[in-house]
């Protein structure tokens, strides 16, 4: 069985490095943060995973899985670090290029190699293979073998998809693919298909692009929705009943470092024929602001409105809060000028955000407002009481369309249907406003907040 020796102990390497020891492969796990190292080599994990706890500790007692800050000598490098993006969007490979410097030194004829970070098109011919070029060694020629093997996993079910789903094996070479397809036969149950690696980098952009311009289709839906006065949500589900139609659902943008990230890759390299593209990533961050001021308008009536948000993470039932657009809302909402805000997030840890979480009903309690931004099952099972007995006015701005609420005394906004939208009265949720209260100034600048999730 193979040495192998996974560069980057992240929500990708990890599994992956304990699937390959699970297989009998004897796997060296490498990470720059000692913490993971450490975590690692006690058996224990630092990431939340379904079923990962298990299966690494598992690894690690049976010997088959350990971790270090350096690589060592081994078979197989699989390289699985972070590929962010700079403030000007641009993709930033430093990480990658430092995971290949690292193994230099063990490199020796007839090793495989294999990027499976998502990066910009291009990127093994001209940043990765150059490399190693420099370094004496000749891809090319197949002294050793480079390829690129992007991961299309779903969070949440890591471990299923890393066996089961298809891999691209995008080669340097032809030799190149048919040896990282060997590799990977060892673990995946699903086809494991060679193609060169120029497709294999391009295949993995263009599906996190496909599924960002299609919601930033519905998001714009939802924006003519409300200027058309129709609902977006009975639009899509009438549009969808035609065999060859599927609108996505609108939200308060997109998060992730996936598809709020990938299409970038794509604009940076083809900025003049990737207008589609470009476009859709527009209309997807212009959706935190497109919340916010929709909250800013229906609180503009009241004295010390208070707003509750409930979630901060990008996705439902998970922590991840990567360029998740409900942090960009509440930043957006923090620059209103005596707004009182509170946050519920029943799965993020308050430290790694830096804003304060509280209680559901503390959260709620003598609020005008709650502001749904993430669609955690908890939220889907929400009775019309928590939301009746603790506010001071029962309205909610259901920016995931995912409250199952049916009950008159709660007054319900979804992101697709703002028609008829009125500001929140003291006194009771529909009834008009009675006089304009202007203590509230929006002074939000957009484009720092955008970055500063970058
Ligand atoms: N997480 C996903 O669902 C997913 C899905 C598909 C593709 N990807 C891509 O996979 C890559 C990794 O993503 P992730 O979510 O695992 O990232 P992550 O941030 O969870 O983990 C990356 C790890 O790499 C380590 N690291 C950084 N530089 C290093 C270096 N030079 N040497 C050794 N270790 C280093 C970091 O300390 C970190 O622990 C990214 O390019 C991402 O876009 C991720």
């Amino acid at each position: 069985m193979e040495n192998i020796c996974v560069i980057g102990l992240g929500y990708i390497g990890l599994p992956t490095a304990a699937v390959f020891a699970r297989a009998g492969c004897s796997v060296l796990g490498v990470d720059i943060n000692s913490n993971i190292v450490s975590t690692l080599n006690q058996g224990l994990v630092h990431i939340e995973e379904a079923g990962l706890n298990d299966i690494v500790s598992k690894a690690v007692q049976s010997g088959k899985l350990r971790a270090a800050t350096k690589p060592a000598s081994s078979d197989v490098y699989i390289i699985a670090v972070p590929t962010p993006i700079h403030e000007d969007f641009s993709a930033n490979v430093d990480a990658v290029v430092s995971a290949a410097q690292s193994i230099l030194p063990y490199l020796e004829k007839g090793n495989i190699v294999i990027v499976e970070s998502t990066i910009p098109p291009g990127t093994i011919q001209h940043v990765i293979a150059p490399i190693f070029e420099k370094a004496g060694w000749d891809p090319g020629n197949n002294d050793i073998y480079l390829s690129y093997c992007p991961e299309r996993v779903l969070p949440g079910k890591i471990l299923y998809e890393l066996i089961n789903n298809t891999r691209i094996v995008g080669g340097y070479t032809r030799e190149a693919a048919l040896e990282a397809a060997e590799i990977y036969k060892l673990v995946v149950k699903g086809a494991v298909i060679e193609t060169g690696a120029p497709a294999a980098e391009m295949a993995k952009l263009m599906e996190n692009t496909f599924r960002d311009v299609n919601i930033a289709l519905a998001n714009e839906l939802a924006k003519i929705s409300k200027a058309l006065n129709v609902n977006a949500h009975e639009v899509i589900e009438l549009a969808n009943k035609h065999p060859r139609v599927n609108i996505h659902q609108p939200g308060p943008g997109v998060g992730g470092h996936c598809l709020a990230v990938d299409p970038y890759f794509i604009v940076e390299k083809a900025a003049d024929q990737a207008q589609l593209i470009k476009l859709a990533r527009e209309i997807n961050q212009s959706m935190p602001s497109f919340v916010a001021r929709h909250v800013e308008f229906l609180v503009s009536e009241l004295r010390r409105p208070k707003v509750a948000l409930l979630g901060l993470a990008y996705k439902g039932n998970s922590d991840d809060c990567r360029e998740s657009p409900a942090i960009k809302v509440y930043r957006l909402l923090k620059e209103l000028k005596g707004l009182q805000i509170s946050v519920y997030e029943p799965f993020v840890n308050q430290e790694k955000v830096n804003i304060n979480l509280v209680q559901l009903k503390e959260a709620l309690s003598d609020a005008h407002l709650a502001v749904v931004l993430t669609d955690h099952k908890e939220f889907k099972q929400l009775d019309s009481r928590i939301f009746i007995e603790n506010m001071k006015t029962p309205v909610i701005f259901d920016t995931k369309n995912c409250i199952n609420i049916k009950n008159d005394e709660v007054k319900i906004y979804k992101i697709g249907d703002l028609n008829g939208i009125e500001t929140i009265n003291e006194s009771f949720a529909h009834s008009k406003p009675i006089k304009k209260n202007i203590s509230l100034k929006y002074t939000i600048n957009e484009k720092k907040v955008n970055n500063i999730y970058k």
